[in-house]
């Protein structure tokens, strides 16, 4: 077989150029010899060494469920590329096609990603006032309950009784970054704590508010988790909090309802500070309707706002993004 030779310390940079070129054999072991390495070629290049020798076959991992599931070839093209994976449960969402098929496909995600022990289809939408959806066992344990990694905390939750998204992991982030050290910080919607043991790193104190009794179980146990002291837990409807607190910072991740509670937010932040908004809207229109929106509440209230900014924060349906919205309050 035809292979390129290469000092050791060029091994990396070549490696790079041979894939670009798509001339690497990835079927065949690199070899190393001396202060040599030779990689597998499928074609003759110019500018390199090229010898003649033997190489091992690889034996290669496959890199996605799809190489190894079993399901009708003329199903193959509805297969979803990704899934979500919170903490060691995944979670597809699969077209009604391939629902005779579950099973198959939880068990090719299990086989390729070891670190997975439970796997569930989203049976739902996201519904009612807990942000909760409907979950299939596919494979796997039939354990719902789960301890996730992100932003450098852990967050033990129950996929099946709280909301968790680990696509807002990003956003989260954001918000840590603008936070100011010794803050007052108000979780309106704070599930089972993603922003509020975060931010409890930068905050002075952080209140973190959900209606649903599973999330603020989770919350109190993840303060635990992270030797976190300065979250205040309060179970029960925002309505009834707003207004009591003085937040430098409020975040409002409700984003289907948060239009609903712009005045309980509004109410809750000082004067000059600043209130994280989460919505969501069509392509066609971002951001117009809901400042509308937060402008025409704070003038009712007195109050006024200036735009920090927008952005897409995810796509969440076709032509559907959930958008952020910053804005200070004077
Ligand atoms: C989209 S989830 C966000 C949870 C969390 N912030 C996160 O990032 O994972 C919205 C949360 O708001 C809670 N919720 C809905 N209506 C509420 C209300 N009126 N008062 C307090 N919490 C509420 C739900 O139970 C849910 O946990």
């Amino acid at each position: 077989m035809r292979g390129v030779k290469v000092p050791k310390k060029e091994a990396e940079k070549v490696r790079k150029q041979l894939l670009e070129l798509n001339l690497l054999d990835i079927n065949f072991k690199v070899k190393h010899q001396g202060d040599f390495v030779i990689f597998p070629v499928k074609d003759k290049i110019e500018g390199f060494e090229i010898v003649e020798t033997t190489f091992e076959k690889a034996i290669r991992r496959p890199q996605s469920y799809r190489e190894v599931v079993d399901i009708p070839e003329e199903l193959f093209p509805l297969l979803p590329s990704s899934f979500d994976i919170i903490g060691d449960i995944a979670i597809i969402e699969l077209p009604e096609e391939l629902f005779p098929y579950g099973e198959n496909i939880g068990k090719a995600i299990l086989k390729v990603h070891k670190h997975i022990k439970a796997v569930f289809a989203k049976g739902s939408k996201v519904l009612g006032e807990y942000r909760v959806r409907e979950l299939i066992h596919l494979a796997g344990e039939k354990r719902t309950e789960t301890v996730h990694r992100e932003n450098g905390i852990r967050l033990k939750l129950d996929v099946a009784k709280v909301y968790f998204s680990p696509r807002l992991a990003t956003e989260r982030m954001r918000v840590f970054e603008k936070t100011r050290e010794g803050e007052v910080i108000f979780d309106m919607f704070a599930g089972v704590g993603p922003y509020s043991i975060l931010l409890a790193k930068k905050a002075k104190i952080v209140f973190a508010c959900d209606i649903n009794p599973w999330a603020i179980r989770y919350l109190e146990e993840n303060k635990k988790l992270n030797k976190v002291e300065n979250v205040v837990p309060i179970l029960g409807d925002v309505r009834k909090v707003a207004g009591q607190i003085e937040a430098d910072r409020v975040i409002m991740n409700l984003p289907k309802f948060a239009h609903e509670f712009l005045r309980e937010a509004i109410t809750s932040v000082k004067r000059g500070g600043v209130i994280h908004y989460y919505g969501f809207s069509h392509e066609d229109n971002l951001f117009d309707e809901h400042i509308e929106m937060i402008e025409r509440v704070a003038e009712e209230l007195g109050k006024s706002v200036k735009i920090l900014e927008k952005r897409k924060v995810r796509p969440y349906a076709p032509y559907q993004f959930n958008i952020a919205i910053d804005f200070v309050v004077f």
